[in-house]
């Protein structure tokens, strides 16, 4: 489920008490949880699943990574020993649009490679996690919780780049490390990756198969989308990471997935290995109003205004619906989300379940005399969220609004410019760098206009521009912007259309000039850099005061908060919050009741397929053949025991964006399906895990498999696979 699209900038959690199913457990703790894995159904030890000295399970999970930030975005599974992998459709997405041209469109008409030959180099990297190592000593050491903050966190910083440095080199630079706050910053772990860099893309469903339902069907329940996408790791002769290269060959992985062909049923268990990004469980109760009333509404405003322009042209013209196609996935994906969360949060009455909870954390420190390092943290939550009510609003704005707007966050890119001209005229030295800078701009500029419609981009720029003035406090606005609106007297489209004449970052050609030969006095004149440059100083000079002592308040205050609660309850095991590390969730295969009088099903079939299928709409589309071999039946050894085919199945398993494309685990080691989101009833289950309510979506593999060898004659992988029956 859910790909990670957005950067959440606060995040606040802790954990009150556990409930059935919750936790996307670290696997430093799975094996305290072994008993209560087998009494569900697991049929594996701790160590199958995670050992750092024999192969297990998680050698063949994959972290999904951005090529050049190695910023993680969602999860695969290796299904093969010839480095074959399995990830979500809209895992792929980005991938896929990038190899389409209106002349071969593969997002359109989906894509099978016939042999290794014809795979396709995909633009991302692929992280394997080797070990992970509890490294809290080397960090925080003597460092105690409540330590004045400025001296803590240079003291923190310090270790932990000495720390890194210190791995990587007892490590001989094989892999990449990463280590990461739990328990926010009670306790640090070291992870460490290889990191492949050569990806193929193998095949991929056409559009209208795995992105069957669209934005509609998106977050719901019951669900119909063939949700997957296959690639394939290559590596140097020795088995190693390499950059793409000819001679390069498939990877020899320690483990895969063998798949089952066998099903489930209602109480069978299942678990699921990924990488969650973020979640904010136990958000103070004031943080819970900010988000619902703050927040999450203006981010859904402005990325609503955003993707009705995109549909006007995409509708119109299948050009830009592919252009435009996978930053329109993402931009929707998380309105919805967010939309959602504004009603969910106060659905289920988070504030006040916070504020009793809370009450009972003032009455622990009370009876237990720990007024002295812990009561500070309520000055500070209430302090912090009064400030964000006040100035969030600046930062959810240039997040969803400013950097959506392509030629403000194109500008933005030009802004390294101004420290070399700091004072007056720059020295040899100093062009140097300039002139490297602008090398690095020029190759930069395919990507920048990969998604370039000028008639977008006017009409997106004029609401951004006409948001921040209409929303934003004028004494917080930069007097640039408000000048220049009241200029064309908030005429913004004319606005637009004169600025849109006059400025470089509207057009290629101009910035690869400009690239050859940077001139600082053109680049300050520049219009749109005038804005994007205005709105990023105030928020890095005048404002990053402001958000500075919110950060460091708020990482105090849930620092204090989770130490609090690991004292009450000593002992218990805790789950900490997801931080885009490896996890593991197990439960059960389970329906739900989603309001009164309706419960859901468990699984969806080939049925609902059909019977949502309407030809010529822009979501139920779907290829006349497919609905041809559903209407047959004609499912071979995908059916269950009646003859149906199951589509997609929801399971108790706790998981958020980033697990999009994780692998659905039975209770034997064996891959049943592929999990891509989370349903509208617990749409806010970033903030509370609600176990009555809270399902996984995921794809039944049997459906993957029957689209690649029924519908798109590419059963010659399944070669490769080890299929259970
Ligand atoms: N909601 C899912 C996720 O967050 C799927 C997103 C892609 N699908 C879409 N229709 N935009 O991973």
């Amino acid at each position: 489920m859910k790909k990670i699209t957005v950067l959440i900038l606060f995040i606040v959690s802790t954990i009150f008490s556990l409930k059935a199913d919750e936790g996307m457990w670290p696997l430093t703790l799975i094996k305290q949880l072994e008993n209560e894995m087998q009494a569900k159904g697991l049929k594996l030890t701790a160590e199958d699943i995670y050992s750092i000295n024999k192969s297990c399970l998680k050698d063949a999970v994959l972290r999904l990574m951005n090529k050049t930030t190695n910023r993680m975005f969602c999860t695969g599974e290796i299904i093969s020993n010839e480095g074959l992998f399995l990830t979500n459709h809209h895992c792929g997405y980005g991938s896929i649009q990038e190899l389409s041209t209106p002349q071969d469109n593969i997002l359109k008409n989906g894509f099978w490679a016939k042999n290794k030959a014809e795979e396709r180099l995909a633009k991302f990297n692929v992280g394997i996690l080797v070990k992970v190592e509890d490294v809290t000593d080397l960090v925080i050491g003597t460092i105690k919780v409540n330590d004045d903050e400025f001296t803590r966190i240079a003291a923190i910083n310090e270790r932990l780049t000495k720390a890194k440095e210190q791995l990587v080199s007892r490590e001989e630079n094989k892999y990449m490390v990463d280590i990461i706050a739990f328990y926010n910053g009670n306790k640090y772990l070291a992870m460490f990756y290889e990191v492949f860099k050569d990806i193929r893309l193998v095949g991929t469903p056409p559009e209208n198969i795995g992105k069957f339902g669209g934005e509609t069907d998106n977050w719901t329940w019951p669900r119909h989308t063939c949700d997957f996408s296959m690639f394939r790791i290559y590596t140097d002769k020795n088995n190693k990471p390499a950059d793409f290269s000819n001679s390069n060959v498939p990877y020899t992985p320690k483990h895969f997935f063998p798949i089952s062909l066998k099903g489930y049923k209602p109480g069978d268990f299942a678990m699921i290995m990924g990488y969650p990004g973020r979640t904010s469980r136990y958000t103070y109760s004031e943080g819970i109003n900010y988000y619902a009333n703050i927040d999450r509404p203006s981010r859904v405003k402005v990325r609503r205004a955003i993707l009705d322009v995109y549909e006007e042209s995409m509708f119109a013209d299948p050009n830009i619906k592919l252009m435009y196609a996978d930053k329109y996935a993402g931009l929707s994906n998380y309105w919805k989300k967010f939309k959602g969360e504004v009603d969910g949060l106060k659905k289920l009455k988070l504030y006040d379940r916070r504020k009793e909870a809370e009450k009972n954390m003032k009455e622990w420190i009370k009876a237990n005399q720990k007024e002295e390092i812990y009561n500070e943290m309520f000055v500070l939550y209430d302090d912090v969220f009064a400030k964000l009510n006040k100035y969030g609003i600046y930062q959810s704005y240039y997040s969803d609004g400013v950097l959506n707007s392509q030629p403000l966050s194109i500008a933005l890119s030009y802004t390294a410019f101004e420290k070399h001209y700091k004072n007056g005229k720059p020295d040899e030295e100093t062009k140097k760098k300039i002139d490297e800078l602008a090398a690095q701009n020029a190759k930069a500029l395919p990507d920048l206009f990969h998604e370039f419609y000028t008639p977008i981009e006017k009409k997106v720029f004029a609401k951004v521009i006409q948001y921040l003035y209409e929303d934003i406090n004028h004494s917080l606005l930069p007097a640039e912007i408000v000048k220049i609106v009241e200029k064309y007297d908030k005429d913004y489209n004319k606005m637009a259309e004169t600025i849109f004449k006059k400025s470089m970052f509207v057009n290629r050609e101009k910035l690869e000039k400009f690239n050859l030969s940077p001139d600082y006095k053109k680049l300050k004149k520049d219009p749109i850099y005038i804005i994007a440059y205005a709105y990023y100083n105030k928020m890095n000079s005048e404002m990053k005061p402001i958000f500075d002592e919110i950060n460091n308040k708020l990482n105090r205050a849930n620092r204090l908060f989770q130490s609090a609660l690991m004292e009450m309850n000593a002992g218990k095991v805790y789950n900490p919050d997801a931080n885009a590390t490896m996890r593991l969730t197990y439960g059960t295969v389970e329906q739900y009741q989603a309001r009164d009088a309706v419960v859901y099903k468990e699984y969806t079939s080939a049925n609902g397929v059909v019977e949502k299928y309407t030809p010529g709409d822009i979501e139920f589309d779907a290829p006349q053949k497919l609905i041809d071999l559903m209407q047959k039946k004609d499912f071979g050894q995908y059916a269950d025991a009646q003859g149906n085919l199951h589509t997609c199945f929801l399971t108790t398993n706790d998981i958020t964006g980033g697990n999009s494309g994780s692998p659905v685990i039975n209770g034997n080691g064996e891959l049943i399906g592929t999990a891509f989101d989370g349903n509208w009833e617990a749409i806010s289950s970033d903030f509370a895990f609600e176990p009555d309510l809270q399902r996984t979506i995921s794809l039944d593999i049997r459906y993957t498999l029957f689209i690649l060898d029924k519908y798109a004659g590419a059963g010659y992988l399944l070669n490769e696979m080890k299929i259970i029956k």
